[in-house]
């Protein structure tokens, strides 16, 4: 029996109305993944394979879901993933984005490709924020960066190492986001983008200007995003290795959190160069397809690196059972990405807080059917299988 479809209860619910409201290569692009897209699938899927164990008749009427990571308490073990271009999918979304986050006490990465800008950013709120690094060739653009950051209060760095080059999606290409379009295909956008009119107004139209805020400077002339997709493009360094993080170390005084690890031994590389905090990701399946399920590769890499750096997760994240899941097999803290635009592309600063509202709830539920009142209770001893 299908239901009357009134009010959003699902990331699955804001996805649908995201597609609706996004042109057709916005939503493609944010919904997608690389080649077959099978480890985009199998980040969501793995989820559904953790069955949990029920215990009943305890005491479960004050269930509390703060976490504390790097001495700051947060309300619950969840953040926003950092995701380019944020403000196409809502007007200057990055900055809705962010008041979702602070109202639910939990914290905001920005994207080095957001749309808005540091300094905009800090504008929203005193409440400190995370900034996303991708190295470019041009250091001394990187450098000023983090000067910037410094100066907003960015206490906490997410330098992402899993973007040396580009994963082919399949998606983009089909939508001429690399080139290549016919005027049959140009014709086609235009007809696509005349059906989406509430976008237009709100985002096309009022949500300019759409530029890579915090690259503005650095790239003279440009004006649209695909001038700074161009730029990016070339200033990408496919040349990284663990010395350039020893380099940031040196230059980056708060904490700093490697984005992009799928195995012990680079956890243990991090370690060594004094990573805080790593974060299991395989870029929401967007890089090299059929890697491991980030959930599934948990487990092996905190137990080889214990508690010498904190351990975060991202990937397939789509409700607070998921966060509970992760937490109880061992990541000391998660962040969400898609879910968080879906909600923003479907109704904006609200529908964000309404969603990470749902996912708090799902984990205080999650943890009174599984008897427990704390964050730091939840352990492996609540799973009950893993397929
Ligand atoms: C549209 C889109 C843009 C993204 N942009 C960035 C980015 O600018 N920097 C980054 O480190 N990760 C980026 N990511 C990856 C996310 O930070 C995160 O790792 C991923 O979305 C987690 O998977 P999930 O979407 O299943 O939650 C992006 C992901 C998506 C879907």
């Amino acid at each position: 029996m299908s239901s009357l479809n009134l009010v959003p209860a699902s990331t699955e619910d804001y996805r649908r109305i995201a597609e609706r409201k996004l042109p057709q290569f916005l939503f493609d692009y944010l919904d997608g993944g690389s080649y077959a897209e099978t480890t985009l699938r199998a980040n969501v899927s793995a989820y559904q394979k953790i069955k949990l164990k029920q215990t009943v008749l305890k005491d479960v009427s004050a269930v509390k879901t703060g976490v504390e990571l790097f001495g700051t308490p947060y309300g619950m073990s969840a953040g926003l993933a950092p995701i380019g271009m944020g403000g196409m999918y809502g007007a200057r979304g990055e900055l809705q984005a962010k008041a979702a986050a602070d109202a639910l006490n939990i914290p905001f990465t920005l994207s080095t490709v957001g749309i808005c800008s540091l300094e905009e950013v800090a504008q929203v709120s005193d409440k400190p924020f995370w900034f996303q690094l991708y190295m470019l060739k041009d250091r001394g653009a990187v450098q000023q960066m983090l000067q910037r950051a410094q100066g907003v209060g960015v206490d906490t760095l997410v330098f992402t190492v899993d973007l040396a080059v580009l994963g082919a999606r399949y998606r983009d290409k089909r939508n001429g986001l690399s080139g290549g379009t016919s005027l049959a295909g140009r014709v086609r956008t235009a007809m696509n983008l005349a059906g989406k009119l509430s976008w237009i107004r709100s985002v096309g139209l009022g949500g300019k200007p759409h530029t890579f805020g915090n690259l503005a400077e650095y790239v003279p002339n440009a004006s649209r995003p695909d001038d700074f997709q161009a730029w990016i493009t070339q200033q990408v360094d496919a040349s990284v290795t663990w010395k350039d993080i020893e380099w940031l170390r040196g230059i980056w005084p708060g904490k700093l959190i490697v984005k992009g690890i799928l195995n012990s031994e680079d956890a243990l590389e991090a370690v060594q160069v004094g990573a805080d905090g790593i974060v299991i990701s395989n870029h929401g399946g967007r890089q090299l397809d059929c890697v491991d399920a980030t959930i599934d590769i948990l487990p092996e890499i905190k137990a080889a690196v214990g508690d010498a750096t904190a351990v975060l997760l991202d990937g397939g994240i789509r409700s607070g059972q998921d966060i509970f899941k992760a937490y109880a097999l061992g990541a000391d803290f998660t962040l969400v990405g898609r879910p968080w635009v879906y909600a923003l592309a479907a109704g904006g600063k609200q529908s964000i807080t309404e969603l990470l509202t749902t996912f708090k709830s799902e984990i205080e539920i999650s943890m009174a059917l599984t008897g427990i009142t704390q964050s730091h209770e939840i352990n492996p001893s609540v799973i009950r299988t893993r397929a």
